[in-house]
């Protein structure tokens, strides 16, 4: 069986991927220090598959740990989900996001060229975008300047990504550009597990309806959109979970040199509002929120033009956000209204 390291394995997105690469008969071995992330994910992915995985408490900057996980396992692909991801945080900590994102990349890069494997995964995000000229964004849509060091620290692992494909090196590699990631396992086992107050729409919402929180807030109604607030797209976790595979798959036909990049999204915009009534109609729940003022920094609306993703490896989005949201509602049930 293929081993593939995922970084950040026991996070949100990485947990999800975990399971899905099971499920098409890969073993992934997860390396995750726990910043962001609960060890109870673990028995999470146990409960799912009826057996552990193999997990690796380790920092991905640190050179020395990250290498004895290359000599212990035959490693033939890396998954690298491993960063820091609050905007806000990075405005703040601009020097700890440049350090941790970039080095734990360059880590990753030099243990994969000395133990000789090839394919890489990145996590990259719509928000190297910003807020685009032309909606849906394909992958040529021209970037953005970063509206924060979190952002800006996605726009330059990606360039590091291409610079180290175009000097030859024997490596394969693939950007995913997610949009926003929602939802959870449908049995409830794993879900996201925000620290303290969530930044993020759909576990705010999540949180609100179990009571933990008073209200949402929406942040601005008078933008130029359908009902006035902010358009997204909203992608199921296990949909992004599976593009990974997918890409994986089709990095393993590729010659070496290779390196490329896709939107990960529904293809749908979704207006904030929208969420909250859709949330309530999935939940049965009435969600106690109020309009506010706008957030900086917020792009006011986009979402991907999916062909691309579609057409070359072959995925496309299965869950509506009917679905997500139910998940999400469910995973929130399952935690009851502890934080
Ligand atoms: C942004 C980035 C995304 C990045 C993510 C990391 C863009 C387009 N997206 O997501 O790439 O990975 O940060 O966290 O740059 N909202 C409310 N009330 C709330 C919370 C959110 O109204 O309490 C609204 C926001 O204004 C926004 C939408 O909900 O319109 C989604 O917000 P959020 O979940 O924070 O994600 P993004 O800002 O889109």
């Amino acid at each position: 069986m293929k081993k593939i390291l995922i970084t950040g394995g026991a996070g949100y997105i990485g947990s999800h991927t975990a399971v899905e690469l099971v499920n098409a008969g890969f073993e992934p071995i997860i390396l995750d220090n726990f910043s962001n992330s609960e060890k109870s994910t673990l028995s999470g992915l146990e409960e799912i598959l009826g057996r552990e995985i193999i997990c690796y408490e380790e920092d991905c900057n640190d050179r020395e740990a990250v290498e004895k996980v290359f000599k212990q396992n035959q490693i033939s692909g890396v998954i690298h989900f491993a960063a820091y991801k609050a905007v806000g945080e990075s405005t703040q900590l601009p020097l700890n996001y440049y350090k941790n994102n970039i080095d734990s990349l360059l880590v990753i890069l030099e243990c994969m060229s000395k133990y000789g494997v090839k394919d890489l995964v990145f996590s990259s995000s719509c928000t190297v975008y910003g807020q685009p000229d032309v909606l849906p964004v394909t992958e040529s849509t021209p970037r953005k300047d970063a509206e924060s060091p979190y952002g800006n620290t996605k726009k330059i692992c990606e360039d590091i990504l291409s610079d180290y494909v175009k000097s030859k090196a024997s490596v394969r590699i693939i950007s995913l550009r997610y949009f926003n990631p929602v939802g959870a396992h449908p049995s409830s086992a794993l879900g996201e597990l925000p620290l303290g107050t969530p930044n993020n729409l759909v576990p705010f919402i999540t949180q609100t309806a179990v009571g933990i929180r008073e209200k949402l807030t929406v942040f601005g109604d008078d933008y130029d959109t359908e009902d006035g607030s902010c358009v997204r797209d909203y992608i199921h976790v296990m949909d992004l979970a599976d593009a990974h595979v997918k890409s994986l798959e089709y990095l393993s036909k590729q010659e070496d040199h290779f390196y490329d990049i896709f939107n990960v999204g529904t293809g749908r915009g979704n207006t904030v509002l929208e969420v909250v009534q859709t949330f309530e109609r999935v939940s049965g729940k009435s969600l106690n929120y109020t309009i506010g003022p706008r957030r900086p920094g917020d792009v006011v609306k986009v979402w991907a033009d999916t062909s691309k993703i579609n057409n070359v490896l072959g995925w496309k989005a299965q869950y509506s956000l009917e679905d997500s949201l139910r998940d999400s509602w469910n995973w929130q049930l399952k935690l009851g209204a502890v934080v």
